[in-house]
């Protein structure tokens, strides 16, 4: 080989290793770590949820129904058993079951009743990191994440509008006081607030609009003007719809709920103001499959799992950004200043004394 060529190759080789050996870092930068495994090195993936997860549900049965299949969906090593049941009924329950509980989570309800449980001890705090989304947490987020807000909804009234064609000159009522009508009397339907966070919150709503004296000689004269008393919340809609009497107090998204499905009603509510809830949720105090009750708790807040309702005839309006209301006009109506704490730490006297002075809650309507 010539010379000039030896040259050549000597040179080419140089450039080869040079190119093949990593830079040095430049003087104080941190050593790269060493690898001792020779594997590549994935991520770790989340473990699937798997179990069961045993839910306590108060809103309408189609709801619990269709968000059981979707968290299912979600998560298809998870079985979720429910049971429906009304407020009332089921803070009863959580009392009963206090030392021994059998469900994880409480989903739905006027959380009246979730203050009342909370101050009972019958919730556990959870942090959710969902909690961030909700819009009002002032008033959407218990301060020490017992409960969280997951709808609102406004409480109204609805009228049969056959009965009202066969009444000529009779109006829906508009008021609260409207309900006192001598044409109204026998003819009005609502649940019993014993068992019933709908009944309930209108119970309040008149003690904090007319004041507790008047409110309860209010209550007194209201409860004569009734048919009868329903177990559960929604059902005077139902009843009302299907002319069994004339009006219903009931929440306005399950008023509408049923005249969705063609029920002959019109849906009215009181000038002088009207109460609403805020749906809540909490973890059960002891519960058995805490992981899967705040994997609920954190997919109950998303905006696309608030957004569901109307897929299961639930009309509430979300609490958390990034979730629309499918009925927005039902909070465009004039809500009173509903103090929840005050009828959240009042509900057991507030019923023991209408239970006792006013109205027992022997056979309700089913
Ligand atoms: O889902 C219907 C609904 O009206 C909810 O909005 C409410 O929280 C719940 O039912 C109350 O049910 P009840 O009056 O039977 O306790």
């Amino acid at each position: 080989m010539q010379k000039k060529t030896m040259w050549l190759v000597v040179l080419v080789l140089a450039v080869l290793v040079l190119a093949a050996c990593p830079a040095p870092p430049p003087p104080g930068a941190a050593a790269p770590a060493v690898n001792s495994d020779s594997t590549q090195q994935t991520a770790a993936l989340p473990t699937p949820l798997s179990g069961e997860l045993n839910l306590l549900c108060t809103p309408q049965v189609q709801w619990c129904e269709g968000m059981k299949a979707e968290f299912e969906r979600a998560n298809p090593g998870v079985t979720v058993n429910f049971v429906r049941m009304s407020s009332g009924e089921s803070l009863t329950r959580l009392r009963n079951e206090k030392e021994n509980p059998q469900f994880d989570i409480w989903w739905g309800g006027p959380i009246d009743s979730f203050i009342a449980a909370k101050q009972e001890g019958l919730l556990e705090a959870y942090a959710s990191p969902n909690a961030a989304l909700i819009k009002n947490k002032e008033l959407m987020l218990d301060v020490d994440n017992a409960w969280a807000g997951i709808y609102v909804g406004s409480l109204g009234f609805a009228t049969n509008t056959n009965w009202l064609a066969e009444h000529p000159g009779v109006e829906a009522p508009a008021s609260w006081d409207d309900l006192l009508k001598p044409e109204f009397t026998g003819q009005v339907l609502v649940a019993h607030p014993s068992s019933s966070g709908t009944s309930y919150t209108a119970m309040c709503t008149i003690l904090q609009l007319k004041g507790e004296e008047a409110g309860w000689a209010f209550l007194k004269a209201y409860a004569g003007q009734m048919l009868q008393f329903t177990k559960s919340g929604a059902a005077p809609a139902k009843f009302v719809g299907q002319g069994e009497a004339a009006v219903g107090i009931v929440f306005s998204h399950d008023i509408v709920a049923e005249m969705e499905k063609g029920s002959p009603m019109v849906l009215t509510f009181p000038a002088e103001g009207t109460g609403y809830e805020i749906g809540g949720m909490g973890i059960i105090k002891g519960a058995k499959n805490l992981a899967l009750a705040q994997a609920w708790f954190d997919w109950a807040l998303l905006p696309t799992t608030q957004e569901l309702g109307p897929k299961y005839e639930a009309f509430q309006a979300p609490t958390v950004e990034g979730a629309k209301a499918s009925r927005p006009e039902l909070l465009e109506v004039k809500l009173i200043d509903y103090d929840f704490d005050y009828c959240g730490s009042n509900k057991k006297a507030f019923i023991d004394r209408f239970t006792n002075e006013i109205a027992n809650a022997d056979a309700l309507k089913e």
